[in-house]
């Protein structure tokens, strides 16, 4: 095996330069405005397939933003790996809390600082960099797609389209995908399952226009007064979801299951340390570990309405907004969550208010196995470049594409990422460890290699 650490170390400052120059682009799939930086981080990420050795390089279009799709087949009778991942990211804002600005990156305390660092440009881009370097060490094992789109954060909306419409160059033996976090860098883990989602906005309207507080506050409902008072309603003293039904398609976990997720180290007292608060909460009998990964959530993601402006206003306003997601878990359904959410809303809302529930992305929940020739090939890799084992390991956040790629290419899919979750991903200062960037591609060329091996015995 070639020693890819070498191999690494020598081109360090050139993977880092490059994935700068991508870290520039603002690519934001959330807002308009922003459309076409969204499309040159996918004209930046065709170029660099190109220059690592990619045929059939193109930019698919979609009724949303493209996808980048390059290949390399280096002989049919070798296994083939879908590289998955995606090159837009989150919004920046709150602008003023960055440290510096989010697409402007910087190193600070051996970290890659910009929005996107980590979530997901900094760990996609390793697997173009690891590919590179196993083209030019002439040293791949395995024949390799890439497929990374524009719109995961946004709900990867024609991506199923895209799936059905694209099985046969699609064709591969698994999928590849660094955009997890592991337990800590001296904690190598691998992700062995997703939470789905189910996203909703509501609206609640009281009167036809807003009125003066004194006049008529204390006999006109207040829609902001009401919708606190329904959400706060949605959860019951162990933080228990109130929705009826939500829970019937909820598989719970073995004893042996859940013994095995407490042996991953966590430390609550760090844990609360980190994030500046005194006290955690959750549903009761379940663990932080636990409360964050195999059991399903509610949380209010936004709130708005009235007057927010300097100073006070006295108004009793005409309109209340929230947004609000839920994190489902395994056998439950986005749709029938949604359903069962809206129905329940529109009960409880007191008559002198009309809501309306507006549907917003959902997906899937996602679980991987252990036992397959993929997990094993990157858990063996991270062995061989961590020199400890890694530990499997439920994660809260939600990939949905994942769930197709079973559903719609039969695939399963393996979630080696190299990032933490303290890289505040989706936050202000986002940041990705050179150590971790370096650490992922030195270790995916093992993955191939093992791969390949498996697959070869
Ligand atoms: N990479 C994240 C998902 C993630 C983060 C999984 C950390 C595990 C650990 C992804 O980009 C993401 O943010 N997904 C969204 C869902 C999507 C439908 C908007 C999420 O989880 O909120
Ligand atoms: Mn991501
Ligand atoms: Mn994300």
């Amino acid at each position: 095996m070639i020693n890819y650490k070498e191999k690494v170390e020598q081109h360090k400052e050139q993977f880092i330069n490059e994935l700068f120059e991508l870290l520039r682009i603002p690519s934001v799939s959330a807002d308009p405005l922003y459309k076409s930086d969204v499309l040159k981080a996918a004209e930046s990420i065709k170029n660099s397939l190109i220059k690592a050795g990619a045929n059939q390089v193109e930019i698919c279009q979609t009724l949303g933003y493209p996808i980048v799709y390059g290949e390399k087949i280096v002989d049919v009778s070798l296994p083939t790996v879908l590289v998955y991942g995606h090159y837009d990211v989150q919004p920046p804002d709150p602008l003023d809390l960055w440290t510096s600005p989010a697409f402007e990156p910087v190193i600070r305390d051996n970290k890659i600082y910009a929005r996107g660092a980590a979530d997901d440009k900094g760990q996609m881009f390793m697997h173009i960099k690891a590919f590179e370097l196993m083209m030019k060490e002439n040293n791949l094992p395995c024949n390799i797609k890439f497929m990374i789109e524009g719109e995961e954060e946004v709900g990867s909306s024609n991506l199923d389209q895209f799936l059905k419409t694209n099985k046969e160059k699609l064709k591969a033996d698994c999928v590849l995908v660094s955009d997890t976090s592991m337990i800590g860098n001296e904690t190598p883990s691998i992700t062995t399952g997703l939470r789905g989602l189910s996203y909703v906005e509501v609206e609640v309207t009281g009167p036809n226009r807003d009125l003066h507080s004194g006049v008529y506050g204390g006999a006109v409902a207040n829609p902001i007064n009401v919708l606190c008072d329904m959400i706060a309603s949605l959860q019951d003293e162990d933080n228990k979801i109130n929705i009826p039904g939500f829970y019937d398609d909820v598989i719970e976990l073995s004893t042996e299951e859940r013994t095995l997720i407490a042996k991953a180290p966590f430390d609550l007292n760090a844990y609360k340390a980190a994030l500046d608060i005194n006290d955690i909460q959750g549903e009761n009998s379940y663990s932080t570990v636990e409360r964050t990964s195999i059991r399903p959530t509610l949380d209010v993601n936004g709130i708005w309405g009235g007057y927010t402006g300097e100073g006070a206003k006295t108004v009793l306003p005409s309109k209340a907004y929230a947004k609000i997601s839920m994190r489902l878990v395994p056998n439950q359904h986005p749709e029938k969550i949604t359903e069962l959410f809206k129905k329940h809303f529109e009960s409880i809302a007191p008559k002198s208010v009309k809501v309306k529930v507006t549907p917003h992305h959902g997906g899937f929940p996602a679980v991987t196995p252990i036992d397959s020739d993929e997990y094993k090939a990157a858990s063996m890799a991270m062995e061989q470049t961590f020199g400890i084992p890694a530990i499997p390991s439920r994660s809260g956040g939600s990939i949905p594409i994942v769930a197709s790629f079973e559903k719609i290419l039969g695939l399963k899919t393996v979630l080696m990422g190299f990032g933490l979750d303290s890289d505040a991903i989706h936050s202000p200062n986002e940041h990705y460890g050179i150590f971790n960037y370096l650490k992922g591609i030195e270790t995916i060329p093992y993955f191939y290699h093992n791969y390949a091996q498996l697959k070869n015995a």
